[in-house]
């Protein structure tokens, strides 16, 4: 059975995101939870950015100066002030990573839910709101690639799910630890055996959205890929309804 069969023809590879040998930084985000976190990534390295080009000053005026005053042996004053300044900072970076922190933890009333179990060395999907739809996806292996294909990144069975809808996102694995993720939704999750995880997602713009398996699972866990394919929910529908009928 071909589940992609309505996007086999790929439209939407301008709008694909993934890991390229160019991405130095942050992958475009691809729901607001990432926007968040892309944010406080700028704000954390503006601020270490700031403390390093200090330090480093400092360090090197010292360095480089020979003046010595025999009677300053102490200076309450400035070490106050050197204490309770990074008190400071860390609260800055402390209080959004915390409020980011609940925030990813919070699962808004979904309006469907995925299961995914990892295997070694491939993802299973349930659609648990539908009738028996539940598929397994493989890496496409190097003589089956296409030439749109991306190499050790496109599974046969790609994942859809419609964007602006609250998704709830259920992990777990059959046999050892995998790690499930979408860097571009900002979403990592450990799929451990005997263990259901959840996260909530929301989408905000269609598009093929690449992963990978994040956690080392075996020799082939560099080949167990995840697409999702962000839809309309008209055409998500219209999937899954196909699905339906031919299950
Ligand atoms: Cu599955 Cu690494």
């Amino acid at each position: 059975m071909n589940l992609s069969f309505m996007y086999k023809e790929k439209p939407f590879i301008s709008n694909s995101t993934m890991a390229t040998w160019m991405t130095l930084s942050l992958q475009d985000s691809s729901s607001p939870m990432m926007e968040q976190l892309i944010f406080f990534h700028d704000h954390t390295l503006l601020i270490l950015t700031t403390i390093v080009a200090l330090v480093s000053y400092l360090m090197g005026s010292l360095f480089f100066n020979t003046n010595i005053n025999r009677n300053l042996l102490e200076s309450q004053t400035i070490e106050m002030i050197w204490t309770i300044t990074p008190a400071i900072i860390l609260f800055f970076i402390a209080v959004p990573s915390l409020r980011l922190l609940y925030l990813m933890d919070e699962i808004n009333n979904p309006a469907i839910t995925l299961k995914t179990v990892g295997h070694q060395w491939y993802w299973s999907y349930e659609y648990s709101d539908f009738s028996s739809i539940e598929f397994d996806t493989y890496m496409i292996p190097l003589n089956e690639m296409e030439d749109s294909s991306f190499r050790l990144l496109d599974v046969d069975n790609r994942i859809v799910l419609p964007m602006n809808t609250h998704i709830r996102m259920i992990v777990t694995a059959a046999d050892v630890l995998h790690s499930w993720t979408i860097p571009s939704m900002g979403v990592k999750v450990d799929a451990t055996p005997g263990r259901l995880n959840q996260m909530g997602m929301l989408i905000n713009r269609p598009g093929l959205f690449y992963g990978q398996c994040s956690e080392i699972c075996g020799a082939n866990h560099s080949f167990m890929p995840i697409v999702m394919e962000s839809v309309k929910t008209n055409t998500f529908i219209s999937w899954i309804s196909h699905l339906s009928e031919a299950s």
